[in-house]
C-alpha cells in the first residue's frame, strides 16, 4: 500500500507512523507550510517532502488542486491527515473518498473543531482521548475507525490533557493504518466501520474516576 501523509508542523503522528514498522511504503510527506518541523523529520527517514504553501494560492478550490496534484504524483492507496490544518472543499474529499483518513483530539462526535482539550475540561468529562476516521466533507463527522480514552485528572491542564492524548494518539494511528493496509477495515453502507479479527477491547473497560 502506498501512503502519502499531509502535515502542518511538529508531526509527531507522522514520526509515529514512520517508525512503526508498517508493512507499506510512505511515498511522501506533503505540508502545507515550509516551515513544518516535520519535513526534516521525514526527510530523515528517507522519506521524498514536498511543499504546497497554502498562501501561494488565491482560494481553497485552487490550493487543493494543486495539492491534490502533487498527492496523487506519488500514486496513493491511502492519504493520511497528521495534524494538517487546512479545511479541505468537497471535492477533494470527494476525490479522495475511502482513502483519506484522519486523527483528531477528542472522542468524536464529542468536541469536533479546535481546542478540543480546554473544551473537555470546561465541559468535565471523565474520559477523553483520540479517534481515527475517515474524512468525508463535514468536518471531524466521518466514520469512525478507532479510538483510544484516556482519563481526565481533576487537576489537569489543556497541556496536561493534551500530551496525556497525543501518547494514545501515536498508538492508535499506526494500529489503524496497519488494520487498513492489511484489508480488515470495512466501510460499511450505514456509514460504521467494521474492523475484521479485532478484540472487543483492548485491556478492560476504562471508568473514571478510578475507585
Ligand atoms: C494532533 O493532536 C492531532 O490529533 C491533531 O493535530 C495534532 C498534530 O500533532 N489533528 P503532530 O503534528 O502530529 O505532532
Amino acid at each position: 500500500m502506498r501512503v502519502v501523509i499531509l502535515i502542518s508542523g511538529r508531526g509527531s503522528n507522522m514520526q509515529a507512523l514512520l517508525e512503526a514498522q508498517l508493512p507499506v511504503e510512505f511515498a511522501a510527506v506533503i505540508s502545507n507550510r515550509p516551515e513544518a518541523q516535520g519535513l526534516a523529520i521525514a526527510a530523515g527517514h528517507g522519506v521524498p517532502t514536498a511543499v504546497v504553501d497554502h498562501r501561494r494560492f488565491p482560494d481553497r478550490a485552487a490550493f487543493d488542486a494543486a495539492l491534490a496534484g502533487e498527492i496523487d504524483r506519488h500514486r496513493p492507496d491511502l492519504v493520511v491527515l497528521a495534524g494538517f490544518m487546512r479545511l479541505l472543499t468537497d471535492g477533494f474529499v470527494r476525490h479522495y473518498e475511502g482513502r483519506l483518513i484522519n486523527i483528531h483530539p477528542a472522542l468524536l462526535p464529542a468536541f469536533p473543531g479546535l481546542d478540543t482539550h480546554a473544551r473537555a475540561l470546561a465541559a468535565g468529562v471523565k474520559l477523553h482521548g483520540c479517534t481515527v476516521h475517515y474524512v468525508t466533507p463535514e468536518v471531524d463527522a466521518g466514520p469512525i475507525i478507532a479510538q483510544a480514552a484516556v482519563p481526565v485528572l481533576d487537576d489537569d491542564t489543556p497541556e496536561r490533557l493534551a500530551a496525556r492524548v497525543l501518547r494514545q494518539e501515536h498508538r492508535l494511528f499506526p494500529r489503524a493504518v496497519a488494520w487498513l493496509a492489511a484489508g480488515r477495515v470495512n466501510l460499511r453502507e450505514d456509514g460504521t466501520v467494521a474492523v475484521a479479527g479485532t478484540a472487543a477491547l483492548d485491556g478492560e473497560a476504562l471508568l473514571a474516576p478510578g475507585d
